[in-house]
């Protein structure tokens, strides 16, 4: 049992470091609450503005076709009556129209749920011969507004292909379907002793193909890196219906264009991700979650520095959240008690992963006691079991919805280089307190609270608010991408650029770059039907 040791070996530590310091004695994560699930709030509140009022200066491409009733009797020739939704007095398709964050709502006025790529295909040419938009979506947990509608566009969602279509227990190479939710694919994994090479928040929703679409980053990128090194090939629908099968299981292949790749993080905007095949890596044996305080930022750089060094093959994440992020999933978890009774400046969440138990502990005990000795870690918890695990775990991946669920959440997913991560929450705070938009209610802004992923150098600026408002988005757009851009970094780390981003990829991108994705989406979609009003 690591506890007793590293309590024993800690309060010495502690004492090493003046008497009466008993704070500094690292704890057992004990009396933590039962697990938490993240969930849509759909019900809780009042429904969001139309994107179209939000945003009058978008209008409606008239290039588009309305959907006429010879459309729909298309639709109906080729798909069961479960298959298709369609807006009635009863139903208005919000699961479909509304986005996680509720800031933005479409007026779509029906959903294709086709249950084989031949019927996506089918669709998608009939949508490009008639000029009919279709917004593809998955598990619609999108963050910047990519996955639903702006206008009337089709939903196409891949929700019913929900297959695993293949797995080698030997190369650890999946292929399935691009409905197959996250967890379920994990799941399926953990059976066989192996593990989705990525994991995130929204794992109870999000899709295979959702993420594959937003090369979406998560929880533990530093250990298993990008997605566009571990999906091995893909399957996708182009805009003119054909399907491009390159479902490859190939470690190295070095015969031309790397076509994969440019599927890999294009948002639905050039086609429609059917199948997806994943080299996947044993899953560990051995897991610790530790979560420490910290009392500055500089202090947080210094641990993940000594981390690396000093916990290195086992270090599987590496996450950092400030006070006031802790202050809102408080706020949201009411009497839910949080690892610490008193509150820090900053906390660090590190996941370390292996295949010896034994080895591991010894590794992380002799880090966290040398990081205590150093004065570089005030206060923490480790994990004495799997619940405590997951719930010290909670505290970061809760994050967001507590961000959200007082009425809205500006989000901003930046990469930074790490010296420069934490000033852009300064700067934040800084402005909208110049602006008198920070405070107590009438004021808009509740906290501007920064966490994320130190291991990648990517940030996450939560802005809470009491409900969306112009002034604040005034405030913080062009100026976080103004920001950013002044520090060589990337506007969007991981959550893709979607309707929010779609104006301000010159931050990142020289006007070269830009006209060569602009070139490669007129070349896939010259009718532009795929996720319009997005993107580039
Ligand atoms: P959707 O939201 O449905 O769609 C997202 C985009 O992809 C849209 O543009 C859509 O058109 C397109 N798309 C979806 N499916 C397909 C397909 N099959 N073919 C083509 N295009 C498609 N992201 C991170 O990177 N790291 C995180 O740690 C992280 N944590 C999150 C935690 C929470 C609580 C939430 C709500 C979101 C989080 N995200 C994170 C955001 C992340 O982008 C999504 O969760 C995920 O990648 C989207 O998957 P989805 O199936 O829900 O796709
Ligand atoms: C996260 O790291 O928690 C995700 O990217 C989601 C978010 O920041 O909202
Ligand atoms: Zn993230």
């Amino acid at each position: 049992m690591i506890r007793g040791i590293i309590v024993k070996q800690l309060t010495k530590a502690a004492r090493l470091r003046g008497p009466g310091n008993v704070a500094g004695v690292l704890r057992a994560a004990a009396a933590l609450a039962p697990q938490i699930t993240i969930k849509h709030n759909y019900s809780s509140k009042a429904q969001p503005k139309l994107t179209s009022e939000l945003y009058p200066s978008v209008k409606r491409n008239p290039n588009y076709k309305k959907l006429a009733n010879e459309d729909i009797q298309f639709f109906q020739s080729i798909l069961t009556e479960n298959e298709i939704l369609q807006a009635n007095d009863k139903e208005d398709l919000a699961f479909y129209n509304e986005d996680w964050m509720r800031k933005y709502r479409g007026q779509s006025k029906i959903v294709l749920k086709p249950k084989s790529v031949e019927k996506i295909s089918q669709i998608l040419k009939y949508c490009n011969e008639q000029k009919i938009a279709v917004v593809p979506q998955g598990g619609n947990t999108g963050l910047v507004g990519g996955s639903v509608p702006v206008f009337d566009e089709v939903v196409l969602s891949v929700s019913n292909l929900n297959e695993i279509r293949n797995f080698d227990p030997v190369s650890g190479i999946l292929k399935c379907d691009a409905g197959v939710i996250l967890e379920n694919a994990d799941n399926f994994l953990a059976e066989h002793g192996y593990i989705f090479p990525l994991d995130l928040g929204a794992k109870g929703s999000c899709h295979v193909g959702g993420v594959v679409a937003c090369n979406a980053g998560g929880l533990r990128l530093l250990r298993y890196g990008s997605l566009h090194g571990s999906v091995l090939g893909l399957e996708v629908v182009l805009p003119n219906g054909d399907i491009l099968n390159s479902m490859h299981s190939l470690r190295k292949d070095n015969t031309g264009y790397d076509l994969k790749q440019l599927f890999i993080g294009s948002e639905g905007t050039i086609g429609i991700i059917t199948g997806v095949s994943i080299l996947t890596p044993p899953r560990p044996k051995a897991f610790n979650v530790s979560f420490l305080a910290v009392n500055s930022y500089e202090d947080v750089q210094k641990v993940f520095v000594k981390a690396k060094k000093e916990l290195l093959e086992i270090l599987s994440a590496f996450e950092f959240m400030d006070d006031k992020s802790q202050q809102l999933t408080k706020h949201h978890l009411a009497g839910v008690p949080h690892p610490f009774e008193e509150s820090y400046p900053f906390y660090i969440l590190i996941e370390t992963s292996g295949s010896n138990k034994d080895h591991d502990d010894e590794k992380l005990e002799k880090f966290l006691e040398s990081a205590m000795e150093d004065g570089l870690v005030v206060d923490g918890v480790v994990a004495q079991d799997e619940t405590e695990l997951r719930n010290l775990w909670q505290w970061r991946e809760l994050i967001p919805e507590s961000s959200q669920c007082q009425g809205g959440v500006y989000k901003y997913d930046v990469s930074l280089p790490l010296k420069h991560l934490y000033s852009l929450v300064e700067a934040a705070n800084a402005r909208l307190s110049e602006a008198a938009l920070l405070g107590d209610a009438p004021k808009p802004v509740i906290q501007a609270v920064g966490y994320g992923h130190v291991g990648d150098g990517n940030l996450h600026l939560n802005v809470a608010v009491r409900e969306y408002n112009k002034q604040v988005e005034k405030a913080l757009e062009p100026f976080v991408y103004e920001f950013v851009s002044s520090k060589n970094g990337s506007i969007s780390a991981e959550h893709g650029l979607g309707f929010q981003k779609k104006n301000y990829i010159g931050y990142t991108k020289n006007p070269q770059e830009i006209k060569m994705i602009k070139d490669l989406k007129t070349h896939f979609d010259p009718n532009g039907i795929l996720n319009p009003y997005k993107y580039i």
